[in-house]
């Protein structure tokens, strides 16, 4: 391969560290960033005079060059005056944080697309992301009845319009009211109650208490969050405490969504890591949770237990009997349970069904249901509405200490209230339109076209990945993510390591700059050592899947060949 495009892969590792996503190359050698020597720890980088070069702005006002590029600025009387925040005085834990799903390989898609939109050639016309579950910006149509819903509560004139069904206006109504007591005015646009709205709660019971036949749900239970990261992060909060082996230690699966190791290290917790199984389809076995809480009880205090159910970044589904094993597991070493729940409408795999952690935990029976603490959490932005910016979501919570839920109460109350637009398109997730109402026909048309297409693409990338020598994808039961293998040869791992990067990382660039496909390498998630895979979501249009997914076959046999590695890679992932 030629020396300009290592060349190229070194500056975007270095560049990568320099904006500061260290740990997507963590093997580089840090001396490659001038950090600087501790008696002057901020004299770095080109330090441009801050007064200089002014001119008049649009308002008759000075303008002033700032100084954000460097970490010091001359003053007045021309000393040198040092910022306070720098990398030096960053909270570490911030520093800590690793987040790959917008990391480097996703700033260099960015710059590409910008490329060959001012006419710059390459290889491929256009980038293909398939990076992040965000499926609006794949071009997933939004869900008309929600977005009814949502337009009718920020603006409730249009409540008067004929355009609008009536089980949406009846909706909206209801969500106003419940907003503003008597009046509909206008009230929907200051804060709610810190729990969220009172009907909006209830509507999430009852659906509970129906997607988990029968078993019940207490309002009281439920919180409306900011999406459920939101959620996820405020029980986190409530659960890391202690000093060196007092510390909370949280186990989560290996592969993770990043959202669980970046929490943990920004709340300076122990990330106790349990594999899932891959050779099985990535279930979760409770001999694996042993192993893992065992090791770790020797340096933390293991108190929370985090599954992912349908998994991200891993696409499967648990069974009932898995889901009890974990249960039990939980109920024996005194666990607190967060149950990630948000792919709950997303299973594709005809043998597999949804079963939500708090309606197994009820089949257990009382001894199970009325002691074991439980957080389970849902969202707007996943499912078939795909609504990410409307940032809704909720929590509930069961068995928790009455004195803790005060406490819970009082910290959602700091951040006032999650928006209320995201808990309006919640309120429509969980009370859909009836059989006897005007919107049921087109939102059921609606939902079954997402959801059938989702499904088929689930199967047709399993497919396609399974039949490239050297990729070994287990099925995508659901969620709406692929981690296939990759068998990445010795020496293209020597390579990698020699540029400072992880192999999976080199190859996704790799993927990257030849084809215009963009992913997100395994080790942003986790994986065995010694294993490397990338994450693809299943969003973008049948089209453009079947087109990413041929260049992923072409451009991986082209990548063995290149290492003389096309008969070990089919041995090695057969
Ligand atoms: C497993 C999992 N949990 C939580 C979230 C966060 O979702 P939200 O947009 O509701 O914050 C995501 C988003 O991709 C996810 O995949």
């Amino acid at each position: 391969r030629s020396a300009s495009s290592v060349g190229a892969l070194q500056s975007l590792a270095n560049r990568s560290l320099i904006s500061g996503a260290f740990d997507q190359c963590p093997a580089l050698p840090r001396t490659s960033v001038k950090t600087s020597p501790k008696k002057s720890p901020c004299r770095v980088g080109v330090r441009r005079k801050s007064q200089e070069a002014s001119i008049d702005g649009p308002y008759g006002l000075k303008r002033y060059s700032t100084s954000e590029a460097t970490v010091a600025a001359t003053v007045g009387n021309g000393q040198i005056r040092e910022k306070t925040l720098t990398m030096e005085t960053l909270n570490p834990q911030v520093k800590a944080v690793e987040y790959a799903v917008r990391g480097p390989i996703v700033i260099k898609a960015g710059e590409i697309e910008r490329y060959l939109q001012e006419g710059g050639k390459k290889p491929f016309t256009e980038v293909i992301k398939a990076n992040i579950g965000d499926a609006h910006a794949m071009g997933q149509q939004p869900i008309t009845f929600l977005r009814q819903v949502v337009a009718l509560c920020t603006f409730p004139e249009l409540l008067d319009s004929p355009s609008f069904p009536k089980d949406a206006k009846w909706r909206a109504r209801r969500i106003l009211q419940s907003c503003g007591g008597q009046s509909i005015e206008g009230m929907f646009w200051s804060y709610s109650a810190s729990k969220g709205v009172d009907c909006i709660r209830q509507d999430i019971a009852a659906y509970i208490e129906q997607r988990d036949q029968g078993v019940p749900a207490n309002w009281e239970n439920i919180f409306l969050t900011t999406g459920a990261s939101d959620g996820i992060v405020s029980i986190l909060r409530l659960l890391v405490s202690g000093q060196a082996h007092a510390r909370t230690g949280v186990m989560i699966p290996i592969p993770q969504y990043p959202l669980y190791s970046a929490a943990i290290a920004e709340m300076d917790a122990v990330q106790v890591n349990y594999y899932l199984d891959e050779d099985n389809c990535w279930a979760l076995d409770v001999h694996e949770l042993h192993r893992a809480y065992q090791t770790a009880k020797e340096h933390c205090q293991p108190r929370v237990l985090c599954i992912i159910n349908p998994g991200n970044p891993t696409g499967q589904v648990q069974s009932k009997k898995c889901i009890k094993d974990v249960l039990h597991f939980a109920y024996e070493e005194n666990l607190f349970v967060m149950a990630d729940e948000v792919y709950q409408d997303n299973v594709y795999a005809p043998d597999c069904q949804f079963h939500s952690f708090k309606k197994v935990l009820y089949e257990m029976g009382p001894e199970y249901f009325n002691s074991v603490e439980l957080a389970s959490f849902h969202s707007s932005s996943k499912g078939y509405t795909g609504e990410c910016g409307f940032r809704g979501g909720f929590m509930e919570i069961v068995n928790l200490d009455p004195e803790v839920k005060s406490q819970l109460v009082k910290m959602l109350s700091v951040r006032l209230c999650p928006p209320v637009t995201g808990q309006a398109a919640m309120d429509v997730i969980v009370n859909p339109p009836q059989p006897d109402e005007p919107s049921h026909g087109q939102f059921y048309k609606e939902k079954g076209l997402v959801l059938g297409a989702l499904a088929d693409k689930a199967k047709l990338t399993e497919h396609i990945l399974n039949a490239v020598p050297g990729i070994k994808c287990n099925p995508v039961q659901g969620a709406m993510y692929a981690f296939p293998r990759i068998f990445i040869p010795p020496r293209a791992v020597e390579e990698a390591q020699a540029l400072g990067m992880q192999p999976d990382m080199m190859y996704c660039l790799r993927l990257l700059e030849e084809t215009g496909i963009c992913v997100v390498p395994g080790s942003g998630f986790g994986q065995r050592e010694g294993s490397y895979h990338f994450r693809m979501t299943i969003l973008p249009s049948a089209e453009k899947l079947k087109v990413l997914l041929e260049k992923v076959h072409d451009f991986h046999i082209k990548f063995l060949n290149e290492y003389s590695a096309l008969d070990e890679a089919q041995r090695s992932v057969s």
